[in-house]
């Protein structure tokens, strides 16, 4: 077993990781607090993939089980489904001493946050994530959340949990195009803060993607919550630090909101905004030559785009600067200044990101 603490102004607290770990999940939680009434909040698919390994371990662990189970996808994150599971804690007597069990992906994870964090002015919640996006980010961090209709996570808090179990086994049952979404925000921090680290994500791909050594996959892991948990750590409330978590985030958010939510993978526009700000760098002369070579190929190497047909620059490069309040004619950018290490770039041209943008949709009509 990995342990890693995450130390922030509001709470200290454990991210347990072992392959295999959901079988022990109720011994696991017990050692946070006493055993008591626990609301175990998942959606259909986890529910069938796992929930009920985890609903028995709990109770053999003398916790009294509620089964909260949602349909899945982002559209439950909203005000309406937070209200209906209100309904379920009222009837069944939840009080601050119970806790919630927020057993799912991200859509799970901040849905469960956010009603803990609201519910009698804040319950008792852990962690349980079963995505790779949720197992290296969401889960770790306490920004819990629901959408709005017109912009996502707009209502929602910093609420941190009281501990963090992570199963790597889970990702077994995952379906692939979300391993691999999951697999941009890995290399997102071997990128932002361990050149190591992202050589290794390099040599051990080929395991990586088949989940085929327990090993490897529990060490990227832990290694991710590793950087985020020293992150958070830092700057908890999203005041300057944490801002480099947000590499490849700008372009690749205003690629969401001009597609729509749900057409691409949060992951697939991460890794396409994460190539936008390689050749913003290298634009800038911040970079060493190879920075957009290195980032094609770890990319590539794990099936993540690297283009896409952006149809019209101007909306995206729009929708932008309306994110980021844009001061006059220029953006601001986390931008690599090499594998490892990151700089905040205040003053990008909008010249300069609209040449970039032109250049990932002509790299995605055909080949170089
Ligand atoms: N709070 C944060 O800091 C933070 C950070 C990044 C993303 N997010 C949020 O995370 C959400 C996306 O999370 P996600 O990518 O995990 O999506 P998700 O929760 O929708 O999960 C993806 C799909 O995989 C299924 N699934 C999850 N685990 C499974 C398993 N082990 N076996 C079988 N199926 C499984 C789910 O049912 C779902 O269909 C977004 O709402 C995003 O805003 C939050
Ligand atoms: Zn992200």
């Amino acid at each position: 077993m990995k342990s890693i603490e995450v130390s922030t102004e509001s709470r200290r607290y454990p991210i347990e990781i072992e392959w295999g770990a959901l079988r022990r999940l109720g011994p696991l939680v017990a050692r946070l607090g006493t055993p008591g009434k626990a609301v175990l909040l998942t959606d259909r698919n986890v529910w069938d993939a796992c929930g009920r390994t985890a609903a028995r371990s709990l109770e053999d662990a003398g916790f009294s089980v509620t089964p909260v189970v949602r349909p899945p996808g982002e559209e439950q994150k909203c005000l309406a489904s937070a209200a209906e599971i209100y309904d379920v804690l009222v009837d069944a007597r939840v009080d601050r001493k119970s806790l919630l069990i927020a057993l799912g992906g991200g859509v799970v994870g901040d849905l469960g946050g956010f009603v803990a964090s609201t519910f009698l002015r804040g319950i008792p919640y852990v962690q349980v994530p079963t995505s790779l996006l949720a197992q290296v980010d969401s889960s770790v961090g306490g920004k819990v959340a629901v959408n709005h209709p017109r912009a996502k996570n707009l209502i929602g808090s910093f609420y941190q949990p009281t501990g963090v179990v992570i199963d790597p086994s889970l990702l077994l049952t995952l379906p692939e195009p979300d391993r691999i979404a999951g697999m941009a925000e890995v290399i997102k921090y071997g990128i932002i803060r361990d050149a190591t680290f992202f050589r290794f994500l390099l040599e051990h791909r080929e395991t990586l993607r088949a989940i085929s050594d327990p090993e490897a996959i529990e060490h990227i892991i832990a290694r991710s919550c590793q950087i985020k948990a020293d992150v958070v750590s830092k700057d908890e409330r999203d005041s300057g630090l944490r801002n480099i978590l947000n590499y490849g985030h700008t372009v690749g958010h205003a690629l969401e909101a001009v597609d729509g939510f749900g057409h691409l993978r949060h992951g697939e526009v991460v890794a396409i905004g994460m190539v936008a700000a390689a050749m913003l760098s290298s634009k800038l002369s911040l970079a060493p030559p190879g920075l957009v070579e290195d980032h094609l190929a770890i990319l590539s190497a794990y099936g993540l785009p690297t283009s896409c047909p952006i149809r019209d620059p101007d909306a995206v490069l729009a929708t932008m600067r309306h994110d980021k309040k844009a001061v006059h004619d220029r953006l601001r950018f986390v931008l690599a200044t090499e594998i490892g290490n990151v700089t905040m770039a205040e003053q990008v041209p909008d010249r300069l990101v609209h040449e970039v943008l032109v250049e990932l949709a002509r790299r995605s009509s055909g080949p170089d």
